[in-house]
């Protein structure tokens, strides 16, 4: 079913008050929570893991919707679910080299969370054509993981026109430079679940406006 789901991305937030930053967001309205997880590897950039999601997990009832941004998902399963992750979303371009995309797959099912696979702009879309039916929902980067703040790759709306296409019903994801200005175009392409980093943290604008917009502009 489609409907809006909104995923503020706390990449964006005052990590030293995350708690506090992610249930502001859930008051203003966002569905799930956006964990941005990246090690330095797959992508240039740190940021957290675990135990961060397992101190946030006490603090709030939110889904955590962990994105993992990680050469060896298949590692970190585990620690994920003990910490208290709802959804886990890995790279294919990470699995598939290696042949384990249905392993990683079955592995977060087992460990009880929903699960996601997410395509860099430069991965083709039907690569991930043979999972879909074991997927809860699907990633399509809008910008190279790795930072917020950077700017919407229109030239991605194809990819997602033609996953709607395909699947009437499933929760598709996109994740980089949505803001008001670039909503239309990934929700006219088919696009229903939103994350927005450093739309939903910018100063002097009220998330709960930016929300709103994003679910009006889905549900049109
Ligand atoms: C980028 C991350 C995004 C990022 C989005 O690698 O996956 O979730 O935080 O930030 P904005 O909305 O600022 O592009
Ligand atoms: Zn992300």
């Amino acid at each position: 079913s489609i409907k809006p789901i909104i995923c503020p991305s706390l990449l964006s937030s005052d990590f030293s008050f995350l708690a506090r930053d992610a249930n502001y967001m859930l008051d203003c309205g966002a569905d799930w929570l956006h964990m941005d997880v990246m090690d330095g590897h797959f992508v240039p950039n740190l940021t957290i893991g675990a135990p961060v999601i397992k101190s946030l997990r006490k603090h709030t009832k939110g889904h955590l919707d962990c994105h993992l941004m990680v050469t060896n998902p298949e590692l970190m399963i585990e620690d994920f679910k003990s910490a208290g992750a709802d959804s886990i979303t890995f790279h294919i371009e990470v699995t598939e080299e290696r042949g384990i995309t249905n392993q990683v797959i079955k592995k977060i099912k087992d460990a009880g969370m929903q699960v996601a696979i997410s395509v860099k702009p430069k991965t083709p879309i039907e690569s991930i054509f043979p999972y879909i039916d074991q997927l809860d929902f699907v990633l399509i980067m809008t910008v190279e993981p790795g930072f917020g703040g950077q700017s919407f790759m229109k030239d991605m709306m194809p990819k997602v026109k033609l996953l709607r296409q395909k699947y009437p019903n499933l929760n598709i994801q996109v994740d980089g430079g949505l803001d008001p200005n670039t909503i239309d175009e990934a929700a006219q392409a088919g696009a229903n679940v939103i994350v927005a980093g450093s739309a939903l943290f910018k100063p002097n604008q009220d998330p709960k406006d930016t929300i709103k917009l994003f679910k009006d502009v889905i549900n049109k």
